[in-house]
């Protein structure tokens, strides 16, 4: 059985304050409502890391960083690495996130540096892929997908791979409003996942979760999910709102 999970990623959001109380409400109600199938992992600013993992049952509730160095340690001011982010309890890191690739320039090299660190550290990248709307309007959108998996995660080992988490997100979706409806969500999982077995074999892709980010709310969560090859969300302005973030995980 793959793992069900739901991961929130606050991005560039909340004062350290708000996101200790957010995280606090995320884990009353967790507690108090089950979903014990379901992984939750709050994708948090790196202030916030070890006051969250501090706030929360972290054997219900995984922590991710949002973003790690492409360098284990030195002369990089501002940097943050994987190992320091390990240090702080969290256990994920979001790398590949559409918004860090076009807005930083970070590349499938700088990606591939970022996602061996964070697995040499005991990280679970949560590796996100997905295409801008021209794409998907000139119908290249599964070769482009693939392809960016295949420059990166698909150079790692299949015990390393059987590590991480993808996320798909199509560009157009995130913070749109306009979600992926459920059959093309579920057509580009089907295609990420033929892909991971024709790299890695039928067992390794069984077992990888891909979840799908883009405006995924409580209100279509229930019907992505439903997809066979959709394992979860990665959430983004629905996550900054326990009830909502709740929502989503009980749309399982
Ligand atoms: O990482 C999360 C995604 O970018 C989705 O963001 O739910 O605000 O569309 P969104």
């Amino acid at each position: 059985m793959r793992q069900k999970i739901v991961a929130g990623n606050w991005k560039c959001n909340t004062t350290l304050q708000e996101g200790v109380e957010l995280a606090k409400a995320v884990d009353a109600i967790v507690a108090s409502e089950g979903a014990d199938d379901v992984v939750v992992v709050l994708g948090t600013p790196f202030t916030h890391i070890t006051k969250v993992v501090e706030s929360v049952n972290t054997d219900r509730i995984g922590v991710a960083a949002q973003n790690c160095a492409a360098e284990a340690k030195g002369a990089f001011t501002g940097e943050v690495s994987a190992e320091m982010v390990k240090s702080t309890g969290a256990e994920y890191v979001i790398l590949g996130h559409s918004e860090r690739r076009e807005y930083y320039g970070e590349t499938s090299e700088i990606l591939n540096k970022k996602v061996a660190l964070a697995l040499e550290n005991g990280l679970t990248p949560i590796y996100c892929c997905g295409e801008a709307l021209d794409i998907r309007e000139a119908g290249t959108h599964n070769e482009y997908v693939v392809n960016q998996l295949e420059e990166t995660v698909f150079q790692l080992s299949a015990e390393d791979f059987k590590k991480i988490v993808i996320a798909y997100e199509p560009i157009w979706a995130i913070g749109t409003g306009v979600t992926a409806s459920s059959d093309q969500a579920q057509d580009m999982h089907a295609n990420i996942r033929a892909a991971i077995t024709a790299k890695f074999g039928e067992e390794v892709a069984e077992e990888t979760s891909i979840l799908y980010g883009g405006s995924c709310k409580a209100s279509n969560a229930n019907e992505l999910f439903a997809n066979k090859d959709v394992d979860g969300g990665l959430i983004g302005g629905a996550s900054l709102k326990a009830e909502d973030f709740i929502g989503i995980i009980n749309g399982f």
